[in-house]
């Protein structure tokens, strides 16, 4: 877990300390959640002996519904509790534990790839001297390792093509001022942070060459849910005529949805928005909104960067 000043790891030992840690978002960002979620079905097959392998699946299959129950954005979850659930199901299998283990290891090894891979393709659409924007935290604590829209800004930093960096604070959680930038500054990566408010102005006022984002579910005709604010983000960048690229790997991909319209939109809690750290911001009692994510159609979308190439989003599941 991490805040501007102060790293801390938690131990989880269960597959509900996994679930609540998704669910209070000490592990959050689409691929990380994916992760930890097929990492908390390991733990589940450990967690009390079986005598007979048909309890050991009625345990998983309550495991299953604890990690899926957490958060309803993100496919990443599902998606990994799904291929959890092939192992599970799958009669040939002897040692459940084990293989659900190597099943964890696998998904986590194939997601720190994927991110390089979308890194390195993603970079080779930046010009020299780039100035880019990116929203939320869709860097290395959000997956297995490097990031994806991060990940991109990496690879083209590690080729000498990043000028400068701007970071969305990303109101109300502030994953952008908490997350990106912290990551960035590892990285020795030029950067600065705009509140969210100011993104419009920047755009009009300077020369921007891309806004890289992250993605929670692409839907079947490309529309994608990213974290709140990624939509206006993406009507100002057609406005300014900058390219406005969604960077992700598969595993985000939902045939199953066919457009964003049917993509469930976190609401989280209002305190989160009247309140920061626990003080005030807001009158006592006052009302408030808080959807966690929006959808950007796939209209605005210049290309979405995976780790198979750089698609058109109407093309990316021809
Ligand atoms: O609510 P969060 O912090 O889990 O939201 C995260 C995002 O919206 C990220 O941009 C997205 O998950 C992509 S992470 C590679």
């Amino acid at each position: 877990m991490t805040s501007p000043v102060r790293v801390r790891y938690i131990s989880c030992r269960t597959h509900r300390d996994v679930a609540r840690a998704i669910r209070d978002m000490s592990i959050r960002g689409a691929p990380a959640i994916g992760c930890a979620a097929a990492f908390g079905m390991a733990l589940a097959a450990k967690e009390r002996p079986f005598k007979r392998s048909k309890d050991l699946t009625v345990q998983l299959e309550k495991a299953r519904l604890c990690l899926g129950a957490t958060r309803p954005t993100a496919v990443n979850l599902f998606w990994a509790l799904e291929r959890m659930a092939r192992v599970y199901k799958n009669p040939k299998i002897l040692n459940l534990p084990m293989a659900l283990e190597q099943e964890a290891l696998a998904i986590h090894t194939e997601d720190r790839a994927s991110c390089h891979a979308i890194g390195d393709a993603g970079a080779r659409l930046l010009p020299k001297k780039a100035v880019v924007l990116t929203h939320c935290n869709a860097g290395a604590l959000a997956t297995a390792g490097y990031g994806t829209a991060v990940g991109v800004i990496r690879s083209a930093h590690r080729q000498g093509k990043i000028k400068r960096v701007y970071v969305d604070e990303t109101r109300p959680y502030l994953q952008g001022a908490r997350l990106t930038a912290w990551e960035l500054d590892q990285e020795g990566i030029p950067y600065e942070i705009l509140t969210d408010n100011m993104a419009g102005h920047i755009l009009k006022t300077e020369k921007l060459d891309a806004i890289i984002v992250g993605a929670d579910r692409i839907a079947a005709n490309g529309d994608t849910a990213n974290k709140i604010g990624t939509y206006s983000l993406a009507i100002l960048a057609q406005y300014h005529g900058v390219p406005f690229y969604v960077a992700a790997p598969f595993s985000t991909v939902d045939r199953a949805t066919p457009t964003g319209a049917a993509i469930p939109i976190e609401e989280r809690s209002v305190e989160e928005v009247v309140k920061f750290r626990g003080f005030s911001i807001a009158p006592k009692g006052a009302q408030a909104r808080h959807p966690a994510f929006d959808v950007t159609p796939a209209k605005l979308i210049t290309a979405i960067i995976t780790e198979r190439g750089v698609f058109s989003p109407r093309r990316l599941l021809r």
